[in-house]
């Protein structure tokens, strides 16, 4: 798969690990930083992670900060990005079977690494389920005209 990670300072070494790991796997990863220990702000690496996903330049987005959660907010302002904060296997996966989930959020003070990197296994590998969850999943992508 075509991925793309990027994490703000809080994360940067469960980056640089789940970046290795996944292209010994075999997928194609883009580092969009940040890659030092400087103080940055999440929205800024988020946004372009979630244009990537959200576009279809890139397959999927992993996004890393503190909690996962300022990510996440930001991914989803972009339009056609769909994140989730994933914290245990039921959230990663029907993340992906009923909400077609394209970025994926994860928090490194609030999860052990040797979770992350199971999570992250498990949404790669799980399928949208179709049906009549691509209507909701198209209601939840209409919201980006009507309110924009
Ligand atoms: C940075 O200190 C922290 O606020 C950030 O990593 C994240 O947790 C935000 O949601």
């Amino acid at each position: 798969m075509r991925l793309v990670l990027a994490a703000d300072h809080a994360a940067v070494r469960e980056k640089a690990v789940l970046i290795d790991e996944l292209r010994t796997a075999g997928h194609e990863v883009e580092d969009l930083g940040t890659n030092g220990d400087e103080s940055v702000d999440y929205p800024d690496f988020a946004a372009p992670a979630a244009r990537a996903a959200a576009s279809g330049e890139a397959d999927r987005a992993i996004l890393l900060c503190g909690t996962g959660i300022g990510q996440c907010m930001s991914a989803n302002k972009i339009p056609g990005a769909r994140a989730a904060v994933l914290w245990n296997d039921l959230s990663a996966e029907m993340s992906r079977r009923h909400n077609d989930a394209n970025v994926a959020c994860f928090g490194v003070r609030t999860q052990e690494l040797d979770e992350i990197r199971r999570l992250v296994g498990l949404w790669l590998e799980t399928p949208f389920d179709g049906g009549r969850h691509a209507r909701r999943v198209g209601k939840i992508d209409a919201l980006d005209a009507i309110d924009a």
